[in-house]
This record gives structure tokens, sequence and C-alpha cells, in this order.
């Protein structure tokens, strides 16, 4: 389990040092979107940077030993609406989402008792009953009710009728007394008025009254493109990239003439209008999607999704996620999407919650996007794949070495298959906005460590993987005198061409050690007498925090080393 970590300090430290704002904060913000700070900007771009690097540009060999073939797209975000038809979105993105009764906010139906465990009132109900025994301490129930029911929970049944309520309660605790209500059913008694006429209700998590039957809400954002606002002008923003990348299959194929098997890559917004957007930005309205589309022959589909499972989970690990906060989950075949034929999430161990939660997911979605695409946009045959290599070869010994020919001597549909088919996918689908989260408390730690004098002071470090740093060195005078700050602004100058870098030539060089820790700059570069007398400079860890010193002129090169796992 990962170490808890306090999620309201957490969020506070990351505003003031520039990681995560709320947007619009100045508004009272907007729930659900949110702005990446100055470090924060580039924290979230060395992800995008690494993931592009490790997987479009130099991708790890595949299952055996092959070269994996991968291209980039970058495409619009709003598309012509056929597209989320076809995809199945506009009939079928939806969430169960359950109204309030009162004060009519919605809820999702799936999310709820998760949802209601953060809740202010719930947490603070807590505190009176104990459902493991059962036993229902009226008095204290009717004080809460009372009190801080009134405030958190006003529409409560136990807050706006508590004796008819608790009689309720009553009546069921008497009459099983050797089966004690669970939490959950003590809860859902609470808030009950007309248990005779409605059965048990469940609460609403801001209000506390009734909150009536699941009904399916569509996710997808909606705009118009044009001046008039019309069913015709209706265009929605994509809820994933994923799309853009199989509504360009063709002309990936025909201005790259990539060959089975291969990859097409996508970082990308995408919107969705989240019922209950929660736990910082893991669930946002508004958030950035790394995804790769691997087409493949179908009979490969298997193999190549084992490999890209265990490809994406290794690339966490590589980039300093502990593989104890990090678990591979097999969907089972119901839970599964309809067109998946095997799915994995990555799960994170984030410190919000007792459950991993998804990373990234990599599916086999088969033949199913390009199948729906040639359906419904009648291009079949841009959306197949012809093994031109295979027809060559084979046709030596044909009648014709025409396809088009041949196919008039009516082959039997498995004969033309062997040639022309529509490849499986596999798509490993990765959340930039989550894994920066994850990044971000996972390396979140709080140590103490002796000041100047040898006493004890507490310092946040951020243990960020240096590849991952918002910035790799910070570069310091040890005093403003003595030619120093000259020597440490021409080094700064050097290494900024290459890397981010900060000079800091503010303050005690203990209290500039700190600053760096608590945004995590893995390198600090001291110049100091010494330097002027050798060239030499000390070189801090930020983990270890021990110096060495070393020539001034290899700072640059000890720094990428690190970065290139050297
Ligand atoms: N094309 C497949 C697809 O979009 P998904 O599981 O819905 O699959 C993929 O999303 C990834 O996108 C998730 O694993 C997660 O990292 C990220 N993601 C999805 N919804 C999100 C949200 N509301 N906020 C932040 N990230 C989200």
């Amino acid at each position: 389990m990962p170490t808890k970590i306090d999620m309201a300090k957490f969020a506070k430290f990351c505003k003031d040092t520039g990681f995560i704002f709320q947007s619009s904060e100045i508004y009272g913000g907007i729930n659900g979107f949110w702005d990446y700070g100055p470090l924060g900007v580039e924290l979230k771009k060395n992800i995008k940077d690494a993931w592009w690097q490790d997987m479009v540009r130099n991708p790890p060999p595949g299952p055996d030993g092959q070269e994996i073939r991968m291209v980039g797209l970058d495409c619009s975000i709003i598309m012509n609406p056929q597209v989320w038809v076809a995809s199945g979105h506009v009939a079928a993105f939806a969430d169960p989402t359950r109204k309030c009764s009162s004060c009519g906010k919605f809820t999702r139906a799936d999310h709820l008792w998760a949802i209601l465990a953060e809740c202010e009132w719930m947490n603070s109900l807590i505190q009176v009953f104990t459902p493991i025994t059962g036993a229902i301490d009226t008095p204290r129930l009717m004080k809460w009710a009372d009190a801080k029911g009134k405030k958190l929970a006003p529409n409560l049944a136990l807050v706006r009728n508590p004796q008819v309520t608790l009689t309720w309660l009553a009546e069921r605790v008497n009459s099983q007394p050797g089966n004690p209500p669970s939490l959950q059913e003590l809860t859902r008694y609470l808030a009950t008025e007309q248990f005779a006429q409605t059965g048990l209700q469940d609460p609403c998590p801001a209000c506390g009254a009734p909150l009536g039957e699941a009904k399916q809400v569509s996710l997808m954002f909606e705009s118009h493109a044009g001046l008039e606002k019309t069913a015709e002008s209706k265009v929605y923003l994509r809820p994933e990239t994923a799309q853009g990348i199989f509504a360009n299959y063709r002309n990936v194929l025909n201005s790259t003439r990539l060959k089975l098997p291969f990859g097409i890559a996508q970082i990308g917004k995408a919107f969705r209008n989240e019922v209950t957007p929660r736990n910082y930005t893991f669930r946002s309205r508004e958030f950035e999607q790394m995804e790769i589309e691997f087409f493949c022959h179908p009979k490969d589909g298997f193999k190549w999704y084992e490999y890209w499972r265990d490809v994406r989970k290794k690339w966490y690990s590589t980039l300093g996620i502990k593989s104890d906060n990090l678990i591979p989950r097999e969907q089972s075949a119901d839970e599964r999407a309809f067109y998946s034929v095997g799915t994995t999430d990555i799960e994170y161990m984030f410190p919000f919650s007792d459950e991993p939660q998804e990373l990234e997911g990599v599916a086999h979605r088969a033949d199913y996007d390009l199948t729906q695409h040639a359906k419904h946009s009648g291009k079949a045959d841009d959306l197949a794949y012809f093994d031109e290599e295979l027809w060559n070869n084979d046709s030596q010994a044909m009648a014709t070495r025409s396809f088009k020919e041949w196919l008039k001597s009516n082959p039997t549909a498995e004969q033309v298959a062997k040639y022309k088919f529509v490849p499986h996918v596999i798509e490993p689908s990765a959340g930039a906005d989550r894994f920066t989260l994850a990044v971000l408390t996972e390396a979140y730690s709080e140590d103490k460590v002796p000041d100047a004098k040898g006493n004890l002071e507490e310092r946040i470090v951020m243990r960020f993987h240096p590849r991952l740093a918002p910035v790799k060195c910070a570069v310091f005078p040890l005093v403003n005198k003595d030619g120093m700050p000259e020597k440490a602004l021409k080094l700064y100058r050097e290494l900024k061409a290459h890397f981010n870098v900060v000079f800091d030539d503010k303050g005690a060089v203990g209290r500039r050690y700190r600053r760096q820790d608590e945004i995590g700059t893995p390198f600090c570069v001291t110049i100091d007498g010494d330097t002027m007398t050798n060239d030499t400079v000390t070189i801090r860890d930020r983990d270890s925090m021990q110096q060495r010193r070393i020539p001034m002129a290899e700072v640059r090169q000890t720094i990428q080393n690190v970065l290139s796992g050297g």
C-alpha cells in the first residue's frame, strides 16, 4: 500500500508551488477543469515527451525482436459528427446517473457509495453510529440531526423527520437481532422517511434527500460548427483521440506505405461531461490522452495484446512508479466493452483511494472500429488491408497476377481474406493527466533533514524520476561576490540551451537547496571559492543530498548521462 497523503494538503502544495491550479479560480472555479502552472506544464510536457520518444520514435522491439513501426498524428478535436455515430458514442457513450429529488444535483449511480464515503455529512454521521454491533444510539443520532445534520445534510430523512426515520430503523434492528444492518443499510434507513411507500432510499451526497432512478446520461460535450445553431450544425468535442486515428487509417497507409503490423499514435485533448468529476484531476471533464492504435493481422491479435500490456506496464516502472503501486488487472468478460475481446486496466494505487484506479486501458478491439467506419462511411475498400507482398508472391503461380481479375473467378470468402482483410487493433490508451497525478503523488514525500546548525527541519521533497523532473538542475553562486555570480551565470547559460535550468542567488545556500528539493530538481550545482581557482563545482544529489566535486566542464554530460539512464 502506498503511503496515504492528506489530499487537501497535497492540493495546496501543488497550488503553492505552481504545479496545478483550479481553472478560473478567481470566479470560484469550475468543476472538473484544471490548469497546470509553471512547474506542472513542464512536468506534463516531460511525460508526454517521454511517451512520444519511447512509444513513437523509439518503441521497444516486438515479441520476436522485430522493429516496431509507429507513426504519429495530430487530429482535430471537432470531427464530422458521423464519426461519433459510427463509433457508437452518440448512441451509447453514457453513464448511469441519478438526480436528487430535492436539490436537483446529479450523481453517478455506479459511484454513489464511493462518493458518499468521501462526503462531509457521511463522514460526520459515521462517527455517531456503530454498524458492526448494530447498536443505535438514538439520542446521539437526534443530536447529530439537530446540529451537524441540519448544516451538512438538511434534506436527509433523519434530519427532516428523525422520529419517524428512527422508528423504521428500530423496527428493522429489533426484528433481526442476530443480523445487524451494514453501514450501507443503516445509511439507507436514515435516508428514508416513508418506508412503507418507497422502500429504502439512497441519499444525495450533496443534501441527503432521496435520489431518483438511474438514467443513462450522455457524456458528449456538444457545440455547433458555423453561425447557425441547428441540428445539422451540431458537433461534438471528441471524447477520445482514438477515432481520429481510425478515420485517418487510409490516409496514413497511403502516405507512408506502412505494412502490417504498425501503430498510429496520438496525444491530445479529450472532453467528457463527467457526471461527478472528483478526486482532484483524476476524473476531469477536459483531459489529455496518449493513445496508440496498433493494427495487426487478426491471427496475431492476442500476441500483440500481451506485448502491449507488458510494454505499457514496464514503461511506468522505468519512470519511477514503484511496482507495488502498479497493478495490471484483466477485465472479466462481462466487465469488458461489448466490442473488446480482451482488456487489461493498468491500475495505480492512488493515495486518495483504498482501491487501485485505472491509469491506462490496454484493449484488444478486434476489427470493431474499422468495420463500423467502413459501414457508416461506405468506404469498405479503404478501411481494409491488402497484403500486396503475399499476393505478389502467391500470384506467380496463378492464372492472373491481377487481384481484381482473380476476384472474378469467385474465390471463397476465406480465400479472399487471406489477401484482403480488416486488421485487428490493440489499443493502449493512457491518460496524460492521470499519469501526471500519479507521478506527483508518487514523488511527494515529507522527511526531516539537518539544517546548518544540525537541527532537524521538515522538508517536502518531490522525488521525481530525473527524466520527468520539471527542472533538471539549479545553479548557485555560493556568495554574490568574488566573480562567483558571473561564473555561475555563464554555466547557467550554457546548460539552459539543453535542459530546463534555474539560476538562484537569493538567500543561504541551504535554503536554496530546500527550494529545489521541494520542486524535485535532481541536481544543484554550486560555484564556490574552489571554482575560481580550479574550475571545479559541487554537484548535489537531491535524494542522497551528497555533494561531489567535478570539473565544471563535465556538468552538462553528468546530467545528460542520468537523463538517458547512463
Ligand atoms: N479510446 C479508449 C478510451 O478512451 P478510456 O478507458 O475511456 O478508453 C482511456 O480512457 C484513459 O483516458 C483512461 O485510462 C484514463 O487514463 C484517461 N481518462 C478517461 N477519462 C478520464 C477523465 N474523466 N479524466 C481524466 N482522465 C481520463
